[in-house]
């Protein structure tokens, strides 16, 4: 397995190409059935690293308005055939890579909006320093009340046996997470780790959650 971000971005590329159906059924996440019960109904979510939009549409499906990123151009045109095909209008997606200034003008331009920045199984599928950058960045940008919450696989998930074929995935402690954005001016107000948060047929994944508020 090749860890450079271009063979990570072509991964993902085919990936999404292999699965084009934009009928198909894809059932939301533990954690998006989760955060619904946590968000307060006026929340804008910005999900980050959408994929098919899974979530996405969830959350949209639930009344809030939605907001996908990813930087696969075929996982943003599967996410919107998907919204387009379920008739779902208060969801948009946008091609853009968290290194880019697409993710941040977007929280500017809401900022008399709630928001929350919802990212599942993105922090292991990007690198340290995309990480730091994307942590600066919503510091920078984020408002005080604004949320973030993460679902990531962990450091004690490396030697679990995967699913997926292998592909670029960073396993790293919570405590690193945790640590990072407190110092960026964020509270941790939720964090967990474990297994059984994110099953899938035999795969249980060692997980962790965070949920953040600005300061
Ligand atoms: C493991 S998938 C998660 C998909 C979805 N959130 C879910 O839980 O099913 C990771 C996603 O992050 C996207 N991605 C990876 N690096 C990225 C980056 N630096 N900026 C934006 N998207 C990125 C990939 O294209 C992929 O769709």
């Amino acid at each position: 397995m090749s860890n450079t971000t271009q063979s990570r971005d072509d991964y993902w590329d085919s990936y999404y190409l292999g699965r084009c159906s934009e009928a198909e059924k894809e059932p939301p996440s533990q954690f998006a059935t989760f955060m619904v019960q946590e968000l307060a109904p006026d929340f804008v979510i910005f999900d980050v690293g959408c994929g098919s939009a899974r979530d996405s549409l969830f959350f949209s499906l639930y009344g809030f308005d939605v907001v996908g990123f990813d930087g696969c151009p075929s996982a943003v045109k599967l996410a919107e055939g998907k919204a387009k095909f379920l008739g779902q209008t208060s969801v948009t997606f946008r091609e853009s890579m968290t290194s880019g200034s697409e993710i941040y003008g977007a929280i500017d331009q809401q900022k008399d909006k709630n928001i929350c920045v919802y990212a599942r199984f993105f922090l292991h599928a990007i690198n340290d320093a995309e990480q730091s950058h994307f942590f600066e960045q919503l510091a920078a940008h984020l408002k005080v009340g604004d949320m973030l919450a993460f679902e990531y696989r962990n450091d004690h998930d490396k030697g679990i046996p995967k699913i997926a074929e292998p592909h670029y995935r960073r396993y790293q402690p919570s405590v690193q997470v945790n640590t990072q954005l407190e110092t960026l001016g964020f509270e941790t107000i939720y964090a967990i780790d474990g297994k059984g948060f994110a099953k899938y047929k035999t795969e249980d994944a060692e997980v962790s959650r965070g949920i953040f508020k600005k300061l």
